[in-house]
């Protein structure tokens, strides 16, 4: 039977079911208002840390728990394709905020009949996060575990074929090197912020860069920067 644009089975799966797009444009909307307003409030000690020798990043973290920091919706749309072409089923994210990415990913995960476990340090987030992935229909497929990812995702089970990194930026080898056991020949790696974490990410972007440590990556253009690997394994 050729594929039937009107046919309401494939044009309400995934990121076009109504309540996966309703959720997501409420939430885009959300975080441009809410981290506008965070980075204002930040501003002063971010200036003050020119002074002090203190990053950026360093300055504003304590401002950040009520930050989205989400992916943008391009990129959102480029992971959810990408895990949807490698069928991937057994997804995980580092670092999932308020649920902006997480929803992308476990909208992939429902179409290939798998799951989709976040993690996030922040108990508030986490919770919301959880109460944004119900809104989007995508409770039965996903979870977002609360705590330390370095704790909370030690105990999953492989294999894992797609892996985000967003979390805090010096943790993205410990998370990698956790969840490398465990990942699936030709599993996806994402990780985001690799422009504006530079330096912090320099020792990350070596390890995934060199073939001898089992990855293929290039380097996006997309939002402040992503890299793309894939798990070849180590011989
Ligand atoms: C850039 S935001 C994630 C944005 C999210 N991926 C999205 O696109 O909507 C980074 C998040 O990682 C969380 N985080 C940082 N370190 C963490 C850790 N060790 N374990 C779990 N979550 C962590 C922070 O609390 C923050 O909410």
């Amino acid at each position: 039977m050729p594929f039937d644009c009107e046919d309401s089975t494939h044009a309400n799966r995934g990121l076009s079911h109504p309540d996966v797009a309703h959720t997501l444009k409420r939430l885009h909307r959300q975080a441009s208002g809410q981290d506008a307003r965070v980075f204002a409030r930040a501003l002063p000690a971010i200036i003050a840390g020119k002074f002090t020798g203190r990053s950026t990043f360093e300055a504003a973290e304590p401002y950040l728990s009520q930050a989205f920091i989400p992916v943008s919706e391009e990129f959102g749309r480029f992971m959810y394709l990408t895990a949807l072409s490698r069928g991937a089923r057994n997804i995980v994210e580092f670092g999932s905020s308020y649920g902006i990415s997480s929803i992308y990913l476990a909208a992939a995960a429902r179409e290939a009949g798998g799951f989709f476990t976040g993690s996030e340090k922040d108990s508030a987030k986490t919770q919301i996060a959880l109460a944004n992935l119900q809104e989007a229909g995508l409770s039965r497929w996903s979870d977002i575990r609360e705590g330390d990812a370095l704790e909370s995702l030690a105990p999953l089970e492989g294999p894992v074929d797609f892996l985000f990194l967003d979390g805090w930026k010096d943790l993205y080898i410990p998370v990698l090197k956790l969840m490398e056991p465990k990942l699936a020949p030709g599993a996806v790696i994402f990780a985001d912020n690799i422009r504006s974490f530079r330096k912090t990410l320099k020792p990350f972007v070596d390890y995934v860069s060199d073939a001898a440590n089992g990855y293929e990556t290039t380097l996006l253009g997309i939002g402040s920067g992503v890299s793309l690997s894939v798990w070849r394994g180590r011989d």
